[in-house]
């Protein structure tokens, strides 16, 4: 494997998609059940994921349990071309399937299995591989890490410490687990100790930033973009929005038919992270962020990403020339 470009650090898991059972007539005497579905899954192992499908050299951190899951999560990353150095295997810890029930509406209901010694929260320093965040170009993580005050939390800050100390750019995405409409005061404490080594913070609009300060998701959002930090805020069907040196700029979304929102933030990032560090600016690399997503959103499921020839042709292909929603 060569020295990892990108080295990606967090959560790794299964998703089980299983579709709710249907009835075939009135008097509901015949019910068809749909086969239920396994596939790779986590907010930073499906930014790694993306990322080595498109060409990346990409090194992925993070722990799974000695389990079925865990071996499907490292199979996963090798197929997909991450260098899983840093994958620990932990058989005191489970890997953590997150079941989707999705309803005959398309909803889908979330629920994590088993709920006890979680893999994605353990990330042993002693087994970290320093010397490759030294020498990456960049970076990523994601609040589902950091959640939990667990070593994965610790691990993650010291990570985003050393790399920004040895000048590699950092970025972190979000994704704030919110329960009864507000942000648990320990977790919001964990965000405040990494932002200092966060130079990209990424996150999701009205879900997210919402949280985030006293203001709306636009205000609190812009109000993070200080001392040389650029801050995303992605915004579903109306695209993404980046704040920077005191002004915005806008990518409207590109124009698809959905086939599913599964992973799209996370592999947003993956198109992002891939044109900056092609040296492409701001601007464009948003509209990159917005074309991985929506190719993806054209698809099922996290893991149907694009390769770079796939993204190319995807980018000649659609224009996003429309009026954008913000100002
Ligand atoms: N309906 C859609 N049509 C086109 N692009 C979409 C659509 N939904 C999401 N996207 C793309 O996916 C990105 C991330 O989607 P979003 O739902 O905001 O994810 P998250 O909530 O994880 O941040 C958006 O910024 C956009 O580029
Ligand atoms: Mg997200």
């Amino acid at each position: 494997m060569p020295e990892p470009q990108v080295v990606v650090v967090g959560d790794a898991n299964v998703d089980i998609i299983v579709p709710y059972p249907r009835f075939l007539n009135e008097e509901r005497t015949r019910v068809e059940y749909p086969t239920p579905e396994i596939q790779g899954g986590g907010t930073s192992a499906n930014t790694a994921v993306a990322l080595a499908r498109l060409g990346v050299d990409t090194m992925f951190v993070g722990t799974v349990g000695d389990d079925q899951y865990g071996a499907f999560v490292r199979r996963d990353l090798v197929e997909a071309g991450v260098d899983v150095t840093g994958l620990v295997t932990d058989s005191s810890l489970n890997t953590v399937g997150v079941f989707a029930f999705v309803d005959e509406r398309g909803e889908r209901y979330l629920w994590g299995w088993p709920r006890a010694d979680q893999s994605f929260k353990v990330i042993d320093p002693q087994y970290v591989p320093m010397h490759a965040v030294r020498s990456a170009a960049w970076v990523h993580s994601s609040g589902m890490s950091l959640t939990y005050p667990t070593s994965a939390r610790e691990s993650i800050i010291a990570i985003f410490r050393e790399a920004r100390e040895a000048g590699v750019t950092t970025s972190l995405d979000l994704n704030l687990r919110v329960d009864d409409g507000a942000l648990d005061p320990d977790f919001a404490e964990a965000l405040r100790d990494i932002m200092p080594y966060v130079a990209v913070l990424l996150g999701s609009g009205p879900d997210e930033f919402a949280y985030l300060g006293e203001g709306d998701w636009l205000e609190n959002a812009r109000a993070l973009a200080v001392d040389g930090r650029v801050v995303i805020a992605r915004d579903g069907a109306n695209g993404s929005i980046a704040f920077a040196d005191g002004r915005s700029i806008n990518a409207p979304a590109f124009h698809v038919e959905v086939g599913d929102t599964i992973g799209a933030g996370d592999v947003y990032n993956a198109g992002f992270i891939r044109a900056r560090l092609e040296g492409r600016g701001l601007e464009r690399a948003l509209v990159e962020g917005n074309a991985v997503s929506a190719y993806k959103v054209e698809r099922k499921g996290a893991r149907s990403t694009p390769d770079a020839a796939e993204l190319e042709l995807f980018l000649t292909q659609h224009d996003n020339k429309e009026v954008p929603i913000h100002e």
